[in-house]
């Protein structure tokens, strides 16, 4: 993968993406597995490693695999609970925590990620579209609670007894359509939407930016490598999140 420095993007096109974002009233924001990737979090597939190497990522994270084996389901996921938990926002999260308090209710920021890591660095106008992995959730009822890091198998839930489940979307499954249908409105009415760190190829997240320039909004694209939006955005800038993100925001006070 190329990892341009940011200083190395072009200077009018930074000062163009800059003068986007300070314009905007409504600014709404999709990231992906690359703006973690600095804070080290393993995608789905790089963490398959060691004994997991075998599994397909449907043989792990799908609904029938969890009736299937549970207990081997739940391992997966407390192991990378575990990794999410030693790692820490970087400042892409932080930057994105900064523009929500510059732009305030005109702000919404959409995740495909499950670590958490938005939520650690402050973003609070947040919506979690695949879940989180700090979070497991009752099969049947409505309860949400911290992931039991001392249960080696799924527990009952608390509430009603079913069982507990991780907390986050499986292949084959429906996003949560409050969430969904929150993210497609903001991204409708925004100014600009912020595309970083996604490959663009999972819907219904993917269609997100679309929405905005279906509206007349613009799309500023951040990610090293190209993908099926690319042509599309109106702004590309090929740089590391961590790096671009915070270097947008530097003299907008
Ligand atoms: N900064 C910005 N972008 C980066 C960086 C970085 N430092 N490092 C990598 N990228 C880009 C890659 O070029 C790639 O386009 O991040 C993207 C990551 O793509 P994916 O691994 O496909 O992640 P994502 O788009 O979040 O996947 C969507 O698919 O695996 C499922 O449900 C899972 O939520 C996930 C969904």
């Amino acid at each position: 993968m190329s990892e341009p420095d940011p200083v190395a993007l072009n200077p009018s096109d930074l000062a163009r993406a800059r003068e986007l974002i300070r314009a905007a009233e409504r600014v709404a924001v999709l990231t992906g597995a690359g703006i973690s990737a600095e804070s080290g979090i393993p995608t789905f597939r790089e963490a398959q490693t060691g004994h997991w190497a075998r599994f397909r990522p449907e043989d792990l994270a799908s609904p029938a695999a969890y009736r299937r084996d549970p207990e081997m389901v739940w391992q997966w996921y407390a192991g990378r609970a575990r990794d999410v938990q030693a790692a820490a926002p970087n400042p892409g999260h932080t930057a994105l925590a900064e523009l929500e308090r510059r732009k305030g209710e005109g702000f919404l920021l959409a995740t495909q990620n499950v670590d958490g890591l938005h939520a650690r660095a402050g973003s609070e106008r947040l919506i979690e579209l695949h879940g989180n992995l700090a979070q497991a959730r009752c099969e049947r009822c409505a309860h949400v609670q911290p992931w039991p890091g001392e249960a080696t198998a799924p527990p009952p839930c608390p509430v009603c007894g079913a069982t507990l489940r991780p907390n986050v979307v499986w292949f084959g499954e429906y996003l949560p359509s409050a969430a969904l249908e929150a993210s497609q409105l903001a991204f409708a009415q925004a100014d600009l939407a912020l595309v970083i760190g996604t490959s663009s190829l999972v819907e219904p997240a993917a269609s997100l930016p679309l929405l905005t320039l279906r509206g007349g909004g613009a799309v500023t694209e951040i990610n090293p490598d190209q993908t099926p939006i690319s042509a599309l955005v109106t702004l590309r800038l090929a740089g590391r999140a961590s790096q671009v993100l915070p270097a947008l925001l530097e003299d907008y006070v």
